[in-house]
């Protein structure tokens, strides 16, 4: 296989970007009114722009070229057929499977998974209707009132970044929380506001050994047991999602509490099986199938939309372009919409977890950039936060704007004025000021030469900082299914291109290794030497701290 960097159409794109780095949007945009048409993509009520871009058609032609010269389309056809494209361990990687509302059979060796999921969609429609109806009691027979997912990670990120994004959708039902952190603290707060009686525990693993999962579990477990007495009354109170049987039965929880999923669901791209149990128990069954639907609707585009109108595809190309051309380090999304403000916290794992990879599939190291620094916080608190930096510093920060044409709370003139944050920043990003606009309105305001001289590199905006805008016309359960699941294709898109395993995730291995080595040490009084003296030096001075 020829490397990346030796593709052509890697090195025509080398060429092509010593051409357009000096190009203008501003210019762009004036040479060609048509330019919004030709850049932007629609699915269903979605509105994708991707015009405010540094690029030409002469540049997305040689990007769609590097796509498929470096094999996109095929590596889209063996995920969707089941492949074991997670290489490193051995798996197929089908969440696109959890959401196949078409039912088309999807076949892992030979096997059609799709009649495990949908009795696993069955058993969830039926556990959150007793639970959700008052018919599923707690120890002293009263309903439940609140739901508390454990997990962390993927088993937590996902629930709690849709259950906030769907919060209208819960109104009035089951409250949830979300454990995750192994600090105490963490379940502390948690549970203290809360009735033992009337609390339903999740613990969500996929492996069922997360040490930080596992200790909260254990703290939950003594916390009911504590108010309810009897080991049986966990049963009543705790319920398992994991692949692993055994060590859900060893913790105590009854194997028909058990919710099933499998090892060719990541767990980043999880909350679409029964990980997604606390998303369900909050907005219903027919809400979380509505998630699905939307997520299958971006699937079904990704598999059969040409690469150049397929977004995912292009939202991949230009940050590849970003990334291994201009240099950029990282990528924000930035949503209109208070609900979304985990989006950008689910994605640093979704992406970050992913592309965060130094070698290639085949085990060589790259020589390219892979996965950026993905981070955000939802406007209008970005601009008052770190959008100078994105304006006027020194580094360039490709952007996602993400926004609803519809609130859910359209009180007085909120809305009108978020949005018109959401319209006005990329295109300040965009257009920047010039030093004679800046001279212009420094003048106008009655400043003299002296002044205007001093000032005016500091009103000066380059401007031609990209970024894509996404307009929905709300955030449904099906919006933001379709949403997330264009996310998840934009990364395999980019892993594709870098060739780097996007399913798996080593590097979080090392540290936990030491964390259990240095565990022991934490005990007694003996001073530790084993380490570097820097974290001897830390270690010990816990010790003669506590
Ligand atoms: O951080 C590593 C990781 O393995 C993630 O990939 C995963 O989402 C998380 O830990 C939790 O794992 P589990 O669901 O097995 O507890």
């Amino acid at each position: 296989m020829t490397p990346l960097t030796r593709l052509p159409a890697w090195q025509a794109l080398q060429t092509h970007y010593q051409q357009v780095v000096e190009l203008h949007m501003r210019e762009l945009f004036q040479a060609d009114p048509e330019r919004f048409e030709c850049f932007s993509l629609r699915l269903n009520d979605i509105l994708f722009d991707y015009s405010k871009n540094r690029i030409t058609a002469d540049t997305m032609g040689l990007l769609l070229e590097l796509a498929r010269q470096s094999g996109v389309e095929r590596k889209r056809q063996g995920m969707f057929a089941g492949e074991k494209i997670n290489a490193s361990e051995q798996r197929a990687v089908l969440h696109v499977a959890l959401r196949n509302r078409s039912n088309r059979p999807i076949r892992v060796e030979g096997e059609d998974v799709m009649p495990g999921v949908n009795a696993v969609l069955a058993k969830m429609r039926t556990f959150s209707e007793r639970v959700r109806s008052g018919a599923w009691l707690g120890f002293t027979g009263k309903p439940i009132s609140d739901v508390v997912n454990i997990g962390i990670g993927g088993s937590d990120l996902g629930p709690l970044m849709v259950t906030e994004a769907l919060k209208p959708y819960g109104r009035g039902g089951l409250r949830v929380h979300f454990v995750s952190n192994v600090d105490g603290t963490h379940i502390a707060e948690t549970l203290r506001p809360l009735n033992p009686e009337t609390t339903l525990f999740l613990i969500a693993s996929k492996t069922f050994t997360t040490q930080e999962t596992m200790a909260n579990a254990e703290s939950a477990k003594r916390w009911l047991l504590e108010a309810a007495g009897a080991p049986q009354q966990v049963a009543k109170h705790f319920v398992a999602i994991s692949t692993n049987a055994e060590k859900v039965i060893a913790f105590g929880i009854d194997g028909q509490n058990m919710f099933e999923f499998w090892d060719w669901v990541g767990g980043r791209y999880s909350l679409w099986s029964a990980i997604g149990l606390s998303i369900a128990l909050y907005i219903g069954m027919d809400n979380f199938e509505e998630l699905l639907a939307g997520a299958h609707a971006a699937d079904e585009h990704f598999r059969s939309a040409p690469l150049e109108g397929n977004i995912p595809v292009v939202m991949a190309l230009l940050g590849i372009w970003y990334n291994n051309f201009f240099g950029a380090q990282s990528h924000a999304i930035l949503p209109y919409d208070q609900y979304l403000h985990r989006f950008p916290a689910y994605f640093q794992q979704g992406d970050m977890e992913s592309n965060g990879k130094r070698v290639t599939l085949e085990g060589t190291p790259v020589d390219y950039s892979t996965g950026p620094i993905l981070w955000g916080e939802p406007g209008t608190n970005g601009q008052h936060a770190f959008y100078q930096l994105m304006h006027q510093g020194t580094k360039l920060v490709p952007a996602d704007f993400l926004a609803p044409v519809e609130s859910h709370n359209p009180i007085g003139e909120h809305h009108r004025l978020l949005l018109s944050n959401f319209f006005a920043q990329p295109e300040a990003l965009m257009k920047g000021k010039t030093e004679a606009e800046a001279r212009r309105e420094l003048e106008a305001a009655g400043l003299d030469a002296r002044e205007v001289a001093a000032l005016l590199p500091h009103k000066v905006f380059p401007g031609n900082r990209p970024s894509n805008s996404i307009l929905f016309k709300k955030l449904t359960p099906k919006t933001l299914g379709t949403l997330i699941a264009l996310y998840e294709h934009k990364i395999f898109v980019q892993g594709a291109i870098w060739n780097v395993n996007s399913f798996d995730q080593w590097g979080v291995e090392l540290g936990k290794q030491l964390a259990k080595t240095i565990l022991p040490e934490l005990e007694g009084q003996t001073e530790i030497s084993g380490h570097d003296c820097s974290t001897n030096g830390l270690i010990n001075y816990y010790k003669a701290t506590r």
